[in-house]
């Protein structure tokens, strides 16, 4: 996949940019504040429908847009290329701030796919990116909820089945937790729970057995990035830990090679006899304690829990490893290679590490990354890299930067 034009208007510090991105690497370098990650998230939103950082989309839109009144528009268009595809497509995302009509702002978002308007879920997956951030580290070493949301986000992009078995669990959830309480505070018979454990474990057997499949493809690739960006130091390894024993009996956590050979109907199994063994405890709580919605993944070096740990050059590498098995693992279901948008990658990496990735980063299709001090880079790479200067939110030619 292939980028070959992004224009912006009104997208948070850029008023209007319009470039043509060559194939290969890309070096976004300047300042602090100045519209690098900017760029990036731009970009990302392509493929997510979802910004990255904003807690509300309408942060996306330029102040200075909006202080003309509404409705104010922000938009990103973009040409790329897919693989295996004679014509370029391009897509157009629209963020319109409109009066709400009770004197507040509401946001719109419209997507268009070769000037045809679509549904996000449509429109979803079409073009695909691969996004590392320096703050993703707290993926590795912070809350399971983390872990669980990344993972929910890669398998909704690769697989549009997943989000939508994901959305009817969630719902499904709300549903069973809410008679949970009832229960509490009013009591009444527990057999109510049935119907709600069976739809819980048909639903959460789908979604363990999608992300226990993805996470030990994930390692296969993860393995050898890390195993090249640490010279053999370190041998990763990432376990899928259930909330409950989906081996129902036996005292040891399953590995992923052995829960991914798991059928769905044996973990809806072992999460329905769970579900019911829990009862008195969930319902003494009033909410369900097992299930996805609580499952955690670990990153381990033989027997060390990284996240718990890993220096922080050691976290940040293996997140940057489980970022490139990402890319690899999208193509491998996809056919397609995502671009790759790599944020201050290489701030708290090693000499030895830094010059690994950038050889690592070499057989892209695209990459863009992002730098304040281009002197981390190898001239070499450079040489081979578009440099871009940037300074609020404009590309200047390199003999004004
Ligand atoms: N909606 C918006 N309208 C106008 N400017 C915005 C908007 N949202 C963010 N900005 C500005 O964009 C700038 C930050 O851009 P960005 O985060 O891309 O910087 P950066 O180049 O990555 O910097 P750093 O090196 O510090 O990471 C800030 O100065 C911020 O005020
Ligand atoms: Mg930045």
């Amino acid at each position: 996949m292939r980028l070959k034009r992004l224009s912006l208007q009104n997208f948070r510090n850029y008023v209007r940019l319009d470039e043509d991105l060559p194939a290969g690497t890309i070096v976004l370098v300047g300042a602090n504040a100045q519209g690098k990650t900017n760029l990036l998230e731009a970009v990302y939103y392509l493929a997510t429908f979802a910004s990255f950082h904003a807690r509300h989309d309408r942060e996306l839109v330029n102040f200075d847009a909006q202080q003309w009144g509404y409705p104010a528009v922000a938009r990103i268009v973009a040409e790329f290329q897919r693989e295996g595809e004679a014509r370029s497509r391009v897509m157009e995302v629209r963020l319109i701030l409109e009066a709400n009509g009770n004197g507040g702002v509401r946001l719109r978002r419209e997507v268009l796919l070769d000037g045809l308007k679509k549904k996000l879920t449509e429109a979803l997956g079409v073009f695909n990116a691969v996004l590392f951030l320096p703050q993703m580290t707290q993926i590795v070493t912070g809350a399971p909820e983390l872990r669980r949301r990344y993972l929910n986000q890669a398998l909704s992009q690769v697989e549009p089945a997943y989000a939508r078995t994901l959305a009817e669990y969630n719902q499904t959830l709300t549903r069973r937790n809410a008679l949970l309480k009832l229960l509490n505070e009013q009591g009444g018979d527990p057999a109510q729970l049935d119907f709600w454990d069976e739809k819980i474990a048909q639903l959460g057997a789908v979604l363990i057995s999608h992300r226990a499949k993805a996470l030990y493809e994930w390692e296969r690739f993860a393995r050898v990035v890390h195993w090249k960006l640490t010279r053999k130091q370190e041998n990763l390894r990432l376990r899928y830990v259930p909330a409950y024993n989906p081996l129902a009996g036996q005292l040891l956590q399953p590995d992923n090679a052995t829960l991914a050979r798991f059928s769905e109907d044996a973990l809806r199994e072992g999460l329905r006899e769970a579900l019911l063994r829990q009862r008195g405890e969930a319902i003494a709580r009033g909410v369900t304690t097992i299930g996805p919605h609580r499952d955690d993944f670990r990153f381990l070096d033989g027997k060390l829990d990284l996240g718990v740990y890993g220096s922080r050059g050691q976290v940040r590498t293996v997140m940057l490893s489980l970022k490139m098995a990402e890319a690899e693992w999208l193509e491998a279901r996809t056919g397609r290679k995502p671009v790759l948008l790599l944020d201050e990658m290489l701030a708290e990496l090693d000499q030895a590490r830094r010059s690994d990735l950038q050889a690592h980063l070499a057989q892209s299709e695209q990459v863009l990354l992002t730098t304040t001090d281009m002197s981390l880079f190898d001239p070499a790479f450079i040489q081979q890299s578009t440099v871009w200067h940037l300074e609020q939110g404009r590309i200047v030619p390199p003999d004004q930067a």
